[in-house]
């Protein structure tokens, strides 16, 4: 009898968690970065589309944001974006793993070498943001910054 209600309770919690899940992931944009594709991290540089790193109009109001990291540096690492801006950003290094984090925002990747890490992110609001690098990667860690201006 119990067991019933326990097991009822038990399936309760999980959809109330999902639920949870699912809205944050929806309505709120919190999607995790996901990984689109593999890409040899010796050949960045003429590998499309990081061959021409930086901002691309794709579409109406659609940008797509290419960036290659290496140690100790973004590039580019000053981003211009237009108000209300879909930017689909794309992101892989050269060397070790580093971090993309747009401070103030929910963008946070993981930068892989040999992966491209993906998320989209609408700029709705103008100001500056700063772009740091949140994943320890040798001597010049502290100094991998770059910016963004929302305009
Ligand atoms: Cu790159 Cu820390």
């Amino acid at each position: 009898k119990y067991e019933k209600i326990w097991l009822a309770f038990g399936i309760g919690c999980l959809f109330v968690f999902l639920t949870v899940i699912g809205v944050s992931a929806f309505a709120e944009g919190n999607q995790p970065p996901s990984c689109l594709t593999t890409i040899d991290p010796e050949k960045v540089d003429q590998t499309p589309p990081f061959d021409k790193p930086g901002l691309v109009k794709t579409g109406n109001n659609e940008y797509q944001l290419n960036i290659v990291v290496s140690a100790f540096a973004f590039t580019p690492n000053q981003i211009e974006i237009p108000k209300g801006a879909k930017v689909t950003i794309n992101v892989t290094s050269k060397d070790v793993i580093h971090g993309f984090e747009v401070a103030g925002t929910n963008v946070n990747m993981m930068v892989e070498p040999g992966y491209i890490n993906t998320l989209t992110k609408t700029f709705d609001k103008t100001g500056e943001y700063t772009i740091l690098c949140n994943e320890y990667c040798g001597a010049g860690h502290h100094v991998m910054t770059g910016r963004i201006k929302v305009v």
